[in-house]
């Protein structure tokens, strides 16, 4: 089938790619020359784990191309997907801005029947409004179907090819058919397409994350009290874990929920509430535990350092806000930084993928170290913001060895407390005793 994909970000490019995998003949579409012509060299614009192997193979095989021209993109497509941005507005609410201006453009260049399938997270409403965007302009027959993206990044293409469900929202038998023929590949284990109403679509996405954000949002409070009642929150996430009503998964405290998709989509959801006068409580309350949990590795740190962080040095482990991706969109360690920046404190950061974003956006506020152990010279503590694989077992005596003091701040419960504290380390958690040196002494 001939696929367009326009915006190539982290789900245009796994969508055209994992498209194309499957035999497809795929256009992607993008703004952003540079990033097209990148992408035509086969140069490979984001970090996504097994990505670049297929990326290579389909532009090699001749399924996978890029143009920055959208009717050309466009124009033999049977399916069209919108795969762009939808960023909080100044109230908070979706902007739709990209995708109504590309389905006007869509509509002054479309000469046959074509499936415009909205990819992006979008309020309930927006098929209907990319409908009439483009009927303004195109007379002919044409179908808005919602198909809502449910990939992780880290793990995108694997979710891709093997979704746990595809949901799929039009009220066109014609459109349907197209679309299960599309995704048919992607679930021969059985994992079903849900086909519902489009509005029923546009909801389930933003219902998923939101409930995503509050169960860890949950966690995070009961890490909180942990810490005043003399629990350990891995023990209890075990305990509630195990029931299967429960899950074992998404009950990690940490530093705040952060990414390109849970702050935005929960901050867009209770403004689609409010607009048709329902005050959703619960999402409230997640956005406000989650702006107070972003600064609570940096309460302990100044409670540490009796209040002056002026003069301190700090090394960093971690910036993209989840391992095993190159995204630093409302990453919790940019808000760490910030904060100790203002504090008077200086940083030098270390992640395996997401420092060249972070350079491009903050550029010399802080260094930055060719690996994890550089980082810690004369720092007065390590900090840890995101829980990439290597930062889990490190050798600890090269740590010992370079830090100024063995003191660790660890936002992601890396480690085990007794095991670090046999070694000599102050180290506070998230919802954990710290562990406190028998002999109070952890100066080197
Ligand atoms: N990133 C995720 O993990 C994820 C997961 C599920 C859903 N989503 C949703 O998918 C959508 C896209 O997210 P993303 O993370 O891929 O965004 P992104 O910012 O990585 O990519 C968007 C791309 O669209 C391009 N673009 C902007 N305007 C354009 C235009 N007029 N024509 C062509 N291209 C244009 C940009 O240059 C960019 O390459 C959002 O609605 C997001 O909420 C994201």
């Amino acid at each position: 089938m001939k696929i367009a994909v326009v915006g190539t970000g982290y789900v245009g490019l796994v969508t055209g790619t994992c498209f194309a995998e499957t035999g497809n003949d795929v256009t992607c579409v993008d703004i952003d020359a540079g990033k097209v012509e990148k992408l035509s060299n086969g140069q490979i614009t984001i970090y996504e784990p097994g990505l670049e192997k297929l990326f290579l193979r389909n532009i090699k095989e001749d399924r996978l191309r890029f143009t920055v021209n959208l009717e050309e993109g466009t124009k033999d497509a049977r399916i069209i997907f919108l795969a762009l941005p939808t960023p909080p507005g100044d109230d908070g609410s979706a902007d739709l801005r990209y995708i109504l201006g590309v389905a006007e453009d869509l509509g002054k260049t479309m000469k046959d029947y074509k499936v415009i399938v909205d990819k992006s997270t979008v309020p309930v409403g927006t098929a209907e409004k990319v409908h009439q965007a483009l009927a303004k302009y195109y007379k002919g027959e044409f179908d808005v179907v919602s198909n809502p993206e449910f990939l992780r990044e880290g793990v995108a293409v694997d979710d891709f090819l093997k979704p746990d469900r595809v949901v799929v929202g039009t009220s066109s038998d014609k459109a349907q058919k197209i679309m299960q023929e599309l995704y048919n590949p992607f679930v021969r284990q059985g994992n079903p397409i849900l086909f519902m109403d489009e509005r029923s679509a546009e909801l389930t996405k933003y219902a998923a994350n939101s409930f995503l954000a509050t169960k860890i949002t949950f966690m995070n409070e009961i890490a909180q009290l942990c810490e005043r009642l003399g629990a350990d929150v891995d023990m209890v996430r075990r305990g509630i874990g195990s029931d299967e009503r429960i899950g074992k998964r998404f009950l990690f405290p940490g530093i705040g929920y952060g990414g390109s998709c849970f702050p935005k989509d929960v901050q867009a959801l209770v403004k689609s509430a409010d607009e048709v006068n329902y005050n959703f409580r619960i999402l409230n309350a997640v956005m406000d535990v989650n702006e107070k949990q972003k600064l609570h590795l940096l309460q302990k740190i100044k409670k540490y350092f009796n209040n002056s962080l002026k003069g301190r040095h700090f090394a960093l482990w971690g910036l993209a806000f989840k391992p095993n991706t190159d995204d630093i969109r409302e990453a919790p360690a940019l808000y760490l930084i910030d904060a100790l920046l203002k504090e008077g404190a200086t940083i030098c950061a270390y992640d395996p993928e997401a420092m060249n974003n972070v350079m491009n956006m903050i550029g010399a506020k802080i260094t930055y170290a060719e690996n994890q152990y550089d980082a810690l010279k004369d720092a007065d503590a390590l900090l840890i913001a995101t829980e990439w694989n290597e930062f889990r077992t490190p050798n600890f005596l090269k740590i010992v060895t370079t830090l100024k003091t063995r003191v660790i701040f660890d936002g992601r419960n890396l480690f085990d407390v007794n095991a670090i504290k046999e070694l000599g380390f102050y180290y506070e958690s998230v919802g954990r005793a710290p562990a406190i040196p028998s002999n109070g002494n952890h100066s080197k």
